[in-house]
């Protein structure tokens, strides 16, 4: 048994892991798909969460110590209704600081649960979340300056869904679990006892922390049934570090329908899409030919140094362009299918106007730190200070870490801003807190707003340029973020503090 006052110290502390083993222990894919349980905040009533250390049944054989919100490995789906605020119960029965940020949600930087909203061991806090927002899939998870790595890789995070009872009824499947499915897609690896490996070290640092077998909902490369006709997958990529690029293996189109901030103004059809970590994508698989099929993804190739890929953890192959499974579905015709095609156009997505931007700010993602020793890549592969070296690295925006003291920038409540993001050599999702924006360039190309709707992270390569507005409130104390979201760029110092008065 281990107890939970060490579960934290032993397992998620990293530094004493032994080097990363492989897939020593057989793992069967093909478990039934979980459908995670509901935290139905709808209509009011006070809720719980509370981070717990929990077994999970992952491997043949192993159990793997794991943490989770209320559950042994991630959380509930919490759904929440437009025009109501829910509230929560926070608590905390881990042996060190956690927090719960509400990754997408407009919420007062007070109730974003970012780095300042620390829930300490034994401790509770008070959720309050007004809710007011198109419907969206958004997640949730802990968010500790430079914990949120092993935080989330061990099990501090799950969806959430906003509902607005008054938008259009688009005639979208939306029963849950049947035709309506959550999918967490994550990358993990395991030691030959079931336990989780997360040793972040050398180029598994500096490019993010990936690893070599694919969960979904908590499962390896899972099963999932559903009926023979339209169905919707709430996808999040609840990974690190690691880039899907999902395809099926039988290159069937699907229909994007929704990305980060709600519904897109019309369906698009696509064979392959791209998520980055935290993004979300709502799309719409048509099973009703009753075939079965199989969700891949291409391997991530996002590397600052492509000399280190071989390095990486990656996925098994099985198919010639090097795509690996991410899970499988079965039809079952006896389950009740909608059968009846998409509109053309969603009623009721709104096309935000942001009006005339009156600001200009330049965030360059940067690998290193200015002025600090060595930075990141300074050591070199001998090691003797820098990253690959194993001390004092850091990453920052505009050569500056992320300090908890320290804001770095100050925002006007209401006025439109462009920012423009900057990342030379690896891809980085860059994420805002507060806020949803609207993607306008891609390196000097327009971005059609049509096909990616409202983002609140997006994955920069060159320069990108957003449009931003802040309509909630963030003071001095309790500040909004903005970041990249690989997680251990995060907590390295790829991270800034905003206030919005
Ligand atoms: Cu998903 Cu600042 O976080
Ligand atoms: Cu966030
Ligand atoms: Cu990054």
């Amino acid at each position: 048994m281990i107890s939970r006052r060490n579960f934290m110290k032993t397992t998620a502390a990293g530094l004493f892991l032994p080097a990363l083993v492989g897939r020593a222990t057989a793992a069967e894919p093909g478990a039934a798909l979980t459908i995670p349980d509901v935290i139905d905040t709808r209509g009011g009533g006070l809720e719980s969460l509370d981070a717990i250390t929990g077994k999970s049944s992952i491997l043949q054989g192993a159990e793997t110590p794991t943490i989770g919100y209320s559950q042994s490995y991630l959380g509930p789906v919490i759904r929440a209704n437009r025009g109501e605020t829910t509230r929560m119960t926070l608590g905390n029965r881990l042996d060190e600081n956690i927090s719960v940020h509400w990754h997408g949600l407009h919420i007062e930087g007070a109730q974003d649960g970012g780095p300042h909203s620390m829930v300490a061991p034994d401790e509770t806090m008070d959720a309050v979340l007004d809710i007011d927002q198109p419907e969206a899939t958004l997640w949730y998870h802990s968010h500790i300056h430079e914990r949120t790595g092993p935080h989330v890789w061990y099990g501090l995070a799950g969806m959430m869904i906003i509902d607005d009872p008054d938008a259009a009824n688009n005639g979208l499947p939306d029963t849950y679990g049947v035709d309506d499915i959550p999918l967490v897609v994550q990358d993990r690896n395991f030691e030959r006892n079931g336990n989780m490996t997360y040793a972040p070290r050398g180029p598994n640092l500096m490019m993010g922390y990936r690893g070599n077998e694919i969960l979904v909902n908590g499962a390896i490369r899972p099963e999932a049934s559903v009926p023979a006709g339209l169905v919707r997958f709430r996808i999040l990529n609840g990974s690190n570090a690691r880039i899907y690029h999902f395809r099926f293996d039988d290159g069937r189109n699907f229909q994007q329908i929704a990305s980060d901030g709600g519904l897109l103004q019309a369906p698009v059809m696509m064979n392959k899409l791209t998520l980055a970590p935290a993004e979300r994508v709502e799309i719409v698989v048509d099973f009703s030919d009753g075939k079965a099929a199989q969700l891949l993804s291409l391997q991530d190739n996002n590397l600052e140094m492509q000399m280190m890929a071989r390095m990486i953890p990656a996925p098994t192959a099985i198919a010639d362009d090097g795509a690996f499974e991410v899970m499988r579905f079965s039809v079952d015709m006896a389950k009740p299918a909608i059968v009846t095609p998409l509109p053309a156009v969603f009623a009721g997505t709104p096309d935000p106007d942001f009006g005339e931007p009156v600001r200009r700010r330049i965030f360059s993602l940067d690998m290193m730190a200015s002025g600090g020793g060595g930075g990141m890549m300074g050591g070199g592969m001998g090691g003797g200070g820098g990253m690959m070296g194993g001390g004092g690295h850091a990453t920052a925006i505009n050569g500056v870490s992320m300090d908890m003291a320290v804001i770095n920038e100050e925002v006007k409540l209401g006025e439109t801003e462009i920012w423009e993001v900057h990342a030379a050599g690896m891809a980085h999702p860059f994420h805002v807190h507060g806020t949803s924006f609207k993607v306008l360039t891609d390196n000097g190309r327009a971005v059609d707003y049509a096909t990616t709707g409202m983002k609140d992270v997006v994955l920069v390569s060159g320069i990108t340029e957003i449009l931003v507005r802040f309509d909630r409130k963030a003071d001095a104390d309790i500040p909004y973020m903005y970041h990249c979201h690989i997680l251990e760029h995060e907590d390295l110092g790829m991270m800034g503090q905003f206030t919005v008065t």
